[in-house]
């Protein structure tokens, strides 16, 4: 493995923040056993093959016939919209983010990596007509992605879309579209069994937090000319890592431990995610789903109320500095910040050495941004320990597909974990299905 991620915890440590906000060796040690029996748990289940995501990176063949699907398709469309929303958007558009050129879809066609990439997530009319004002339907390949097949606001855009399909391609407008959904089960299946409409499946027992590693993630990365085969390889590199109970040894566990102390000795009722990257951004997004629709519970495993979960929180570095960083100094201390840091950038930019004589623009001639930005998060990562707010930093060497996958898994595992220390149920989502539920209602839905 060549490019590995590295979590380092000094900064979450009492040592350096203190015994009232930081975690201690103590602690840790103390966990090991309730460690031991999460791990016990995990794997007895994982054995069962009761969590099927932890065999994603290894669905070697699946990977192939999306490889083939999405070489069909590049040279059949210019556009490629992404319908979904939660889990069946979040992973892939951080994806996109963090692997395309900044600005692809203002590239020219020899020079753009795969088609023009659009999402539609939000039932937003101003979004969903605002986008088919400009959008040739004729050359856009529209994935609808829904595990339920059900869910209201991609079932409207679906039918929005179906519409300007059929108005635009008449008998033909099915070709025009892909489906991703459960093998079995739900309305979309149905539709597109009776209209013949090629469909990718997700695993019915994957969720859809949990769903990136699944056609949800690999098609649109694939048909955007990313390299899947090496996403799952990053993930089974991070699966070998994550072999063991040992809280120091094991990388996820290690992350889901500090923030589980952190949370239920310390106070740290919040977890934040500061990417110092753009390109980085969306990947706090979709962890912010991932902790908080797993962990967020009411109920223990035993039926008890508890209540649980940390509220997750974006953040951008640096733009940040200039809005949040005051109140996580400052404000209260109830958080745990995970700084994600990238070693090298895709690009090297040097700032010209001009103006030497003004104080303020003289130091940077000759820097590049790529060192700025690193000495920023330096800089806030020492100034919050220095006022005892404990912080880790998850270092990426670069970004690559083979980062993002050691990265989704190692969260991924880090959640499921995190639901043993907690006694609870990391994979259900009661409270989300009761909403999607009075939507139907309100909507006039039969039930
Ligand atoms: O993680 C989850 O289970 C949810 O956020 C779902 O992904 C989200 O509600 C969308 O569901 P579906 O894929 O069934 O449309």
């Amino acid at each position: 493995m060549s490019e590995v991620l590295e979590l380092n915890c000094r900064n979450a440590m009492a040592d350096v923040v203190g015994e009232e906000h930081g975690i201690s060796e103590a602690e840790l040690a103390d966990l090991q056993e309730k460690a031991d029996e999460a791990h016990q748990h995990l794997k007895a289940r994982r054995d069962a093959g009761e969590l099927p995501f932890f065999h994603l990176p290894y669905e070697k063949e699946l990977a192939e016939e999306i490889l083939r699907f999405a070489s069909d398709m590049r040279g059949s469309f210019s556009n490629y919209v992404h319908v979904g929303i939660g889990g069946s958007s979040l992973g892939p558009k951080a994806v996109h983010r963090a692997l395309l050129h900044p600005f692809h879809n203002e590239l020219p066609d020899d020079e753009r990596s795969g088609p023009r990439i659009y999402y539609l997530e939000n039932p937003d009319p101003d979004t969903v007509a605002g986008l088919l004002d400009f959008l040739d339907v004729s050359r856009t390949l529209f994935n609808i992605v829904t595990k339920s097949g059900s869910t209201a606001e991609t079932a409207a855009i679906f039918l929005v879309v179906a519409d300007a399909l059929q108005k635009a391609l008449g008998p033909k407008w099915k070709q025009n579209l892909v489906f991703t959904t459960d093998p079995e089960q739900g309305d979309l299946r149905a539709l597109a069994r009776e209209e013949h409409i090629l469909t990718f499946s997700i695993d019915p027992g994957v969720g859809g937090r949990f769903s990136v590693l699944t056609p949800v993630g690999l098609l649109p990365a694939a048909v955007a000319g990313i390299d899947i085969r090496a996403m799952l390889n990053g993930a089974a590199d991070m699966d070998r890592r994550c072999q063991s109970a040992d809280l120091r040894d094991n990388p996820a566990y290690q992350f889901a431990a500090l923030h589980y102390l952190a949370n239920q000795r310390h106070g740290k009722t919040q977890a934040v995610m500061m990417p110092y990257a753009d390109s980085l951004y969306d990947l706090a997004d979709w962890f912010r789903q991932l902790w908080a629709e797993s962990l967020g519970k009411a109920r223990d495993l035993d039926g008890r109320e508890v209540h649980v979960g940390q509220t997750p929180i974006k953040a951008l570095g640096a733009v940040d500095q200039h809005s949040q960083v005051q109140l996580y100094i400052e404000g209260p201390n109830d958080k745990l910040i995970t700084f994600l840091r990238v070693e090298q950038f895709r690009r090297e930019v040097k700032i010209a050495p001009n103006f030497g004589g003004y104080r303020s623009y003289g130091y940077l001639g000759g820097k590049r941004l790529n060192q700025l930005l690193n000495v920023e998060q330096q800089a806030t990562a020492e100034a919050l320990a220095a006022h005892q707010r404990p912080n880790l930093t998850l270092h990426f060497p670069k970004v690559t597909p083979g980062t993002l996958g050691q990265f989704f898994f190692m969260l991924e595992v880090a959640t499921a974990f995190s639901g043993g220390l907690y006694h609870i149920d990391p994979f259900d989502q009661p409270g989300v299905e009761h909403g999607k539920k009075l939507t139907y209602r309100m909507m006039g839905r039969d039930e």
